[in-house]
Parts: structure tokens; sequence; C-alpha cells
């Protein structure tokens, strides 16, 4: 497997946001860590879909490895955000994260 830097995770499931705005998300993120030349090399940010994170409230749910961000309420903007500011900058953003590994 090749290296890479992060991984997000995106659910996509039913119960954490209506009309699986999970799915279109994890669409867009493709586009977007494309754009940000985050698809290849020692940035390459890995993305994954799952039915469940297990938070199933305030989504959709978008979570970052390895730091263990946890992001809610992710829409479009929000996730152009993060991976503008977060995955290319390094840089969280703060205000829509609701949990923290072992924080
Ligand atoms: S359905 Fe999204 S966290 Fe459970």
């Amino acid at each position: 497997m090749e290296p890479y830097s992060r991984h997000v995770l995106v659910c996509t499931g039913g119960f954490c946001s209506p009309n699986r705005q999970g799915r279109a998300l994890y669409s867009h993120l493709a586009q977007l860590l494309e754009r940000e030349g985050l698809l290849f090399g020692p940035t390459r940010v890995k993305r994954s879909e799952a039915p469940c994170l297990g938070v199933c409230g305030s989504g959709p749910i978008v979570a970052v490895y390895p730091e263990g961000i946890w992001y809610s309420g992710v829409t479009p903007t929000l996730l152009e955000r993060i991976v503008v500011e977060h995955l290319r900058g390094g840089k969280v953003v703060e205000e829509a994260v609701f949990h923290r590994l072992n924080g």
C-alpha cells in the first residue's frame, strides 16, 4: 500500500443525517483531495466511507486520523474548509469539532 499521511472516514449511513448527505460528501471529498494535490505522494490522504461510525446524530459525521478529530454537521462548505485548512494546512477547524481521540 502507498504511504499516506491521514485517513478520512465519512459516514454515509442514514441515521446521522437525512437523505444520505454523507454519500454526496464522500463523492465531493474525492474532488477536493484531487484539487488540493492530496491524492498522491507523502501528503496523500486516504478516504473511506462507513455505514455507521457509532454517532448516529448531528451528521454528517467525518473523522480524521491519526489525530482522531471528529467533525459533526459537515456541509459541503465545511468539508472544503476541512480539506484546505486541516488536511492541507494542518490546522484543525476547531468550531466544528465535537470529539477528540482521548479528549
Ligand atoms: S449512521 Fe452515521 S454515525 Fe451512525
